[in-house]
């Protein structure tokens, strides 16, 4: 199926479907207000799949856009698809309808369209959202997460055995952090090399007369991946949209999979020692 910006929903099984964008809202710092006018712009532009988290403490505001809209007309709730998530401190199963009645309380909504599990690796609950003990050191806790997996994917780090077994399994992967984050410190490995400086990126970029960012995307959404790129920058927004107007040849695709230099950005180190930190196995 040929998908085109208004029409890039894929099915899933459950008789749903999911947008092929969606639009990532983690934001660190958080100006006022910039999130509902981002979330605004993006729904003028035609984004209807929004990435968020009660962690990222912007979600009434992202319930607040969406909301406006609906009420404004240009939108109607169920074209919407919202992704929350569930914070690691709330992974005991008795916690887990709380936190989602927040998050609904939170947006003002009726329901959400995926609820996830946030990270898989729990901390312990009711000392707040990153409990630490008198030491300094994190408090962590044991909780069943057989079912839970993490994907990070981007040209740097394709996960190709991955999404070989989900193809086969009929299994939609959303890609996080598809334009390699936003670099920050705090939690992204940022002695990896940057991957929208990347020169084939670039030169097919200008090829196409689009940028690195948009021929990351399309090769991820080429391979029938979701992409959730965060920006509540206009013109970003927009330049994140423009995905759906041209196509990688089969060669192009194979030079952007080689890429693949199994970088991944976000690996969250100061979790590293957690039991359950996910990243020591091959996916
Ligand atoms: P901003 O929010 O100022 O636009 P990821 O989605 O991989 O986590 O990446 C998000 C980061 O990439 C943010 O810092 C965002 O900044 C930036 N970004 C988003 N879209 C683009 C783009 N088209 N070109 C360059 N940087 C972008």
């Amino acid at each position: 199926m040929i998908h085109s910006a208004t029409n890039h929903r894929i099915p899933l099984s459950d008789g749903n479907s999911i947008p092929l964008i969606g639009l990532g809202t983690y934001s660190d710092p958080r100006p006022v207000r910039t999130c509902v006018l981002g979330l605004k712009m993006a729904i003028d532009e035609g984004y209807r799949h929004f990435d968020g988290a009660y962690i990222y403490n912007n979600e009434h505001e992202v319930g607040e856009a969406i909301r406006e809209k609906i009420a404004e007309g240009k939108v109607k709730r169920e074209e919407i698809f919202y992704c929350g998530k569930l914070w690691a401190t709330e992974h005991t199963p008795e916690l887990v309808r709380p936190a989602l009645e927040r998050t609904l309380k939170g947006l003002k909504l009726d329901y959400v369209d995926l609820f996830i599990i946030e990270i898989p690796m729990a901390f312990e609950p009711g000392k707040g959202m990153y409990p630490k003990d008198e030491n300094g050191q994190w408090l962590y806790h044991k909780s069943d997460l057989c079912a839970t997996w993490e994907v990070e994917c981007h040209p740097y780090f394709t996960q190709a055995k991955l999404w070989e077994f989900c193809q086969q399994h009929d299994i939609v992967i959303v890609a996080y952090s598809p334009l390699g984050t936003c670099r920050n410190p705090r939690w992204v490995n940022v002695s990896s090399p940057s991957l929208l400086k990347d020169e084939l990126l670039i030169s097919l970029g200008k090829k196409y007369n689009k940028t690195a960012a948009q021929i990351a995307l399309r090769f991820n959404i080429q391979r029938g991946m979701v992409v959730i790129p965060k920006s509540f920058n206009h013109k970003r927004i927009q330049e994140n949209f423009q995905i759906f107007d041209f196509s990688l040849t089969e060669e192009e695709m194979k030079d952007i999979a080689a890429l693949n230099k199994n970088v991944r950005f976000v690996e969250l180190l100061m979790w590293s020692n957690h039991p359950e930190y996910p990243f020591h196995d091959e996916y």
